[in-house]
């Protein structure tokens, strides 16, 4: 029986530790939330990174508990996580991808480990590939992987898909070892991206840098057709709104009945990310308590910020600088019975996000740049009533499907502002047609659409290639 090999660099569970004991715990980031939905089916399997540098003792037993959930872990030593993690995933490519290059090293340790962690992946694949099989690589931090497989085994079906964005030729030529990149990548039979603009960025900076042939969307590598298209992720939409009838999560939403019962709530959950435009979005909800003075006491910003990253400088001074602004916010309007942000510097079980999607007013997400972006995906699945609000950043790739939302330029703190005040005085029938507009979309093109359509091509690419042997 065949299956799919679905490898990423984080698993959909992490493991912490706790009082010397180690605890599996879901994985936060849209990678893992979206996949997590559909992976266990088959004999399907997930080969990733638990979050974590396990001792050589607990490695077995790990193993063991993490098979029976069709996991199969790589352990990095904090040297790899250091280097290859944190360093060149995190301090190169993630920076240049989100258009933020001031931010990049580029230094030689984290290549080569970058280098080294691929092939420990590629080894490990290889162990468990069996013919028929499909291999699904996901994301920048295995961009050599396809390039790695494809040299040991020729024939297999490989197909990578990029959750972040691929940015313009002119940020990608910035990295020294960009053609290396590209030919790793190229090791795929089929490269998916989030939006036209990706897959674009992607097939020019083949053509530019790489000797190849490329007509539109096929590069021809050694006689390989290699297909780079867009796939617009999704949700798993039933999920969002099965939940809102789940006891626990009825149980938060009567709590915040009780606590937010004449405030608006508008509503911010990201993970702690320079990319996701926290700093700016604070701004303007300080401008606009400025501007309306009226909302003083009828709304909050109730900002979920998940810890992220936090050995990375950048994200660490991210960090100091949101604590800073929110409090100074806080301390210049509040009331002795009212502070207008509530911050959580947090994760939260699924049944409290999804009672905060659902009891929220304005859901509010304005990325600097975002590959797709599944909050804002989940803010819409879970509102069944198809009111409520979606300020959504021009930025993320879900502003070219969720066109129903206030779309806003992130770094325009007046139009956030007026935005955030037109949605909170927006008219409950013009609210429905936009909602219900955005929730077809949304359950249309669901994470299950996402997964078959993705498969189908990659047959459909492989039996491209068969017949023009
Ligand atoms: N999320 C989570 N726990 C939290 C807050 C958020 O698991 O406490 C999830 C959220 O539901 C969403 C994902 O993290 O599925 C974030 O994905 P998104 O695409 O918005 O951004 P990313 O973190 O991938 O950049
Ligand atoms: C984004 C990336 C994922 C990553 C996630 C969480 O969604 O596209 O690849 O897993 O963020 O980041 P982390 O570094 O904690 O895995």
């Amino acid at each position: 029986m065949s299956k799919t090999i679905i490898v990423s660099n984080r698993l959909p569970v992490k493991i912490t530790e706790k009082d010397g004991e180690y605890v599996l715990n879901p994985s936060e980031g849209g990678l893992a939330t979206g996949l997590g939905s559909i992976y266990r089916q088959g004999y399907n399997i997930w080969i990733g990174w638990p979050g974590i540098d396990v001792s050589e003792e607990a490695q077995p037993q790990i193993r063991e508990q993490l098979k029976a959930l069709n996991l199969l872990p790589v352990y990095l030593t904090q040297e790899e996580i250091n280097n290859y993690y944190e360093g060149f995933s995190n301090e190169i490519l993630w920076p240049v991808f989100h258009y933020m290059s001031v931010y990049a090293r580029y230094e030689q340790v984290y290549w080569d480990f970058y280098y080294q962690v691929n092939s420990k992946f590629r080894d490990i694949v290889l162990q468990v590939a069996e013919p028929g099989d499909i291999i699904w690589i996901h994301d920048y931090q295995l961009l050599l992987l396809p390039g790695m497989i494809r040299s040991e085994a020729p024939d297999v079906a490989i197909g990578y898909f990029q959750h972040i964005p691929f940015p313009s030729y002119e940020l990608f030529r910035l990295i020294p070892w960009r053609c290396e990149l590209l030919e790793g990548m190229l090791g795929a039979d089929l490269l998916g991206f989030h939006t036209f603009d990706d897959s674009h960025h992607f097939l020019n900076a083949v053509t530019r840098l790489l000797p190849v042939n490329a007509s539109a969307n096929v590069v021809m590598v050694n006689d390989r057709a290699v297909i780079a298209e867009t796939f617009p992720m999704g949700i798993d939409n039933e999920k969002f709104e099965q939940l809102s009838d789940d006891p626990e999560v009825k149980r938060q939403m009567e709590s915040l009945k009780e606590s937010f019962q004449h405030t608006h709530m508008v509503l911010s959950i990201d993970r702690l990310d320079y990319s996701k435009g926290i700093i700016q979005r604070l701004q303007a909800f300080e401008l606009f308590l400025q501007l309306y003075p009226e909302y003083v006491e009828k709304v909050i910003l109730y900002m979920i910020v998940v810890p992220s990253r936090d050995t990375v400088p950048q994200y660490k001074e991210l960090r100091d600088a949101i604590d800073m602004l929110a409090g100074g916010i806080n301390a210049r309007f509040r009331t002795i019975n009212w502070h207008p942000i509530n911050y959580f510097y947090r994760s939260f079980p699924v049944e409290v996000l999804a009672a905060l999607y659902n009891f929220a007013d304005v859901g509010l997400v304005t990325p600097m740049r975002d590959g797709m972006n599944l909050v804002s995906k989940e803010y819409v699945a879970s509102r069944k009533n198809n009111d409520g609000v979606l300020i959504l950043s021009e930025m993320a790739g879900a502003s070219k499907e969720l066109i129903d939302a206030l779309i806003v330029n992130p770094n325009n703190i007046g139009a956030i502002a007026r935005a955030l005040h037109e949605a909170l005085n927006m008219p409950e029938k013009e609210q429905q047609r936009r909602m219900k507009q955005m929730r077809q979309v949304v359950a249309k093109f669901n994470i299950a659409h996402w997964v078959k359509l993705f498969m189908d091509r990659l047959q459909e690419v492989k039996q491209y290639q068969q017949s023009m042997l």
